[in-house]
């Protein structure tokens, strides 16, 4: 199972990266705002700096909604490093551009999907990746898992090569289950992530361990 971290903040990104577990990165315009990278030039230099720091693919998002935007967007994006990933989102026009870029071999996410139908469309026109949003379904609570699950049982059954990105991950426990249902990556903060490393008989293992160590050898 792969993990990328769902930030364009370049600590975080250096932080995962030094643990040695991280596969790669996704973003969105929100995520991008948030951080304050905005103006065009800058949001693209931004996506050049991320792509230096990890060895994975980095997820970036196109703006338009027209299929001639999303096009020029796309290849410019996709010129910028070869680990970008177009991320596109699942309409009509969004579609259309997927099958473009999977022809002329740029590899696309395509976001915002919350039904299985959008998924199949997305295998169906080449989609290196669709990311189903976990967290918002659960948030009208609908059971986003449920929705991975589905996806991941169908491109098993019909020999799909898209991944299942399982996005708006908000917890720990989110992760675990993507586990179990055999996603093949998950995206989310790094909070939830470490968060797979708690456990308090770890914890307590290790103080037994080192204070008997301690003991015998203080004799
Ligand atoms: C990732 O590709 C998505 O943009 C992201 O996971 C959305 O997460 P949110 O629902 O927490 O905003």
């Amino acid at each position: 199972m792969k993990f990328f971290l769902d930030t364009p903040n370049l600590e975080q990104i250096q932080e995962a990266q030094s643990l040695g577990i991280i596969d790669g990165v996704t973003t969105n315009p929100s995520l991008m705002a948030k951080e304050g990278i905005t103006g065009k030039e800058n949001i693209l230099n931004h996506y050049i700096k991320i792509c230096e720091l990890v060895d994975g693919d980095v997820s970036a998002e196109v703006i338009s909604t027209e299929y001639e935007g999303m096009i020029e967007e796309g290849e410019k994006l996709a010129a910028l490093h070869p680990q970008i990933v177009v991320k596109v989102p699942v309409t009509k026009n969004g579609i259309k551009a997927i099958k473009y870029f999977s022809t002329k071999g740029i590899r696309t996410n395509c976001t915002l999907i919350f039904a299985p139908g959008q998924a199949l469309l997305a295998a169906k026109a080449g989609a290196s990746y669709v990311s189903p949003f976990v967290g918002r379904l659960d948030d009208i609570s609908h059971d986003g898992l449920l929705l991975v699950e589905q996806i991941v049982d169908a491109f098993n059954y019909y020999g799909f090569e898209t991944q299942v990105l399982a996005a708006s991950l908000r917890s720990t426990l989110h992760i675990v289950r993507c586990m179990e249902i055999g996603t093949d990556v998950v995206t989310c903060p790094l909070k939830p992530i470490l968060g797979l490393l708690d456990h308090p008989l770890t914890d307590k293992g290790l103080k037994q361990f080192l204070d008997d160590h301690n003991k015998a050898n203080t004799l």
